[in-house]
């Protein structure tokens, strides 16, 4: 049984941007007192895709049930909670407002105050669980579905972006690639799997433009030719070697960029954030880091995809600073890390 301590914050995060209901109570920002999470993943596999609609229909059905699991998990009440804080955006327009209106309907209702979080934020916050004793300034590499940047993290609140995508998300071009081998969405799992059954036989031109930022688009629709032009010819490609050297080719850019931003920047800690932060091979690479006299910080791997967790542990900083939202939060589809320059 959870016994409150007159210290302790306990934030309920509610969590809705994408095709994952979830809710999570964290105390003081860094410790889980309960995580749920409830996926759509099976009801939009058949579709290769989140279907927008169904998602927002689906987070309906489920938020309510979602957050009492979550309540109950951690043996609290919303009495013992301090603050509600939901992911207003980035993300899914409808999906977001089922989130934001039920936390408000929330808030109203049991006088609890209300903190708006950035999902990408949000992202960053999961090393903060994983890693109780990490503080900014750190640098992070953050590859989600939605955005791939690096982020000098400066304070709780403040970020630099030093680069990011110019066209599409890391994690996008993991769902792509999958998609043109046949492998079901989400496509970054399946093709981290398979990539260990192959050699990176095809070489793909850098993810890293001239200036310095991201390009995933040139790399998907190099495999999206390379499998339609060897279709058209009838000739057989090996599906295990497309995939490694599919991603190869995305990880390995993520990491050398990364390398001259910390050689730059001098941090000697190194983060990730975000669902790609799962991938194996990624993984493994940002332990060449360790080696060189870096902190790595990877996430635990159920905090690297969509969870409430990382949305709690962010609004504890922001319920520290005395950051509240009231009733008019509206849900932000293409909110941008603070601090975002267009590129
Ligand atoms: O951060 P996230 O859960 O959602 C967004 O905020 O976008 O990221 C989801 C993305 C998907 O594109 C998914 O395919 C990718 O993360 N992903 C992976 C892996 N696990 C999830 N990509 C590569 N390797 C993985 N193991
Ligand atoms: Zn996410």
């Amino acid at each position: 049984m959870y016994m409150k301590s007159g210290k302790d914050v306990l934030i309920l995060g509610i969590e809705s941007s994408c095709d994952e209901t979830a809710a999570s109570v964290v105390k003081n920002g860094r410790e889980i007192l309960s995580n749920v999470v409830l996926s759509q993943i099976d009801i939009h596999k058949v579709f290769g895709g989140v279907v927008p609609e169904i998602a927002s229909r689906n987070h309906v059905e489920a938020i309510d049930k979602v957050v009492r699991q979550a309540l109950a998990e951690a043996d609290v009440t919303l009495n013992d909670v301090n603050a509600v804080a939901v992911t207003y955006g980035a993300g899914l327009v409808g999906a977001l407002l089922v989130g934001v209106s039920y936390a408000k309907g929330l808030c109203q209702a049991s006088g609890l105050p209300l903190i708006a979080v950035n999902h990408i934020e949000g992202h960053i916050c999961a090393n903060y669980i994983t890693y109780p004793e990490l503080q900014p300034p750190y640098t992070c590499l953050l590859t989600s579905g939605g955005h791939t940047a690096i982020v000098r993290v400066v304070g709780y609140d403040k970020y630099e972006v030093v680069c990011s995508t110019v066209d599409d998300a890391v994690g996008e071009a993991f769902d792509k690639a999958a998609r043109v081998l046949g492998l079901s969405y989400p496509g970054g799992p399946q093709i981290d799997r398979l990539s260990s059954a192959g050699k990176a036989a095809y070489k793909f031109h850098s993810v890293i433009t001239a200036n310095g930022n991201f390009s995933y688009s040139g790399l998907k629709t190099a495999v999206i030719n390379l499998v339609h032009n060897a279709e058209q010819k009838g000739e057989k490609i090996d599906k295990a070697d497309v995939a490694c050297s599919f991603n190869k080719a995305a990880v390995d850019g993520l990491i050398e960029r990364l390398r001259r931003e910390t050689a730059a920047n001098g941090l000697k800690t190194v983060a990730v954030a975000g669902g790609v932060g799962a991938n194996g091979y990624l993984r493994s690479r940002m332990k060449e880091f360790e080696r060189d006299g870096f902190t790595v910080c990877l996430p635990r791997l159920d905090l690297c995809g969509d969870n409430a967790a990382m949305i709690a542990s962010r609004g504890y900083y922001s319920f520290v600073n005395g950051e509240f939202a009231d009733l008019t939060l509206n849900a932000t589809p293409t909110l941008k890390l603070r601090g975002e320059r267009p590129v």
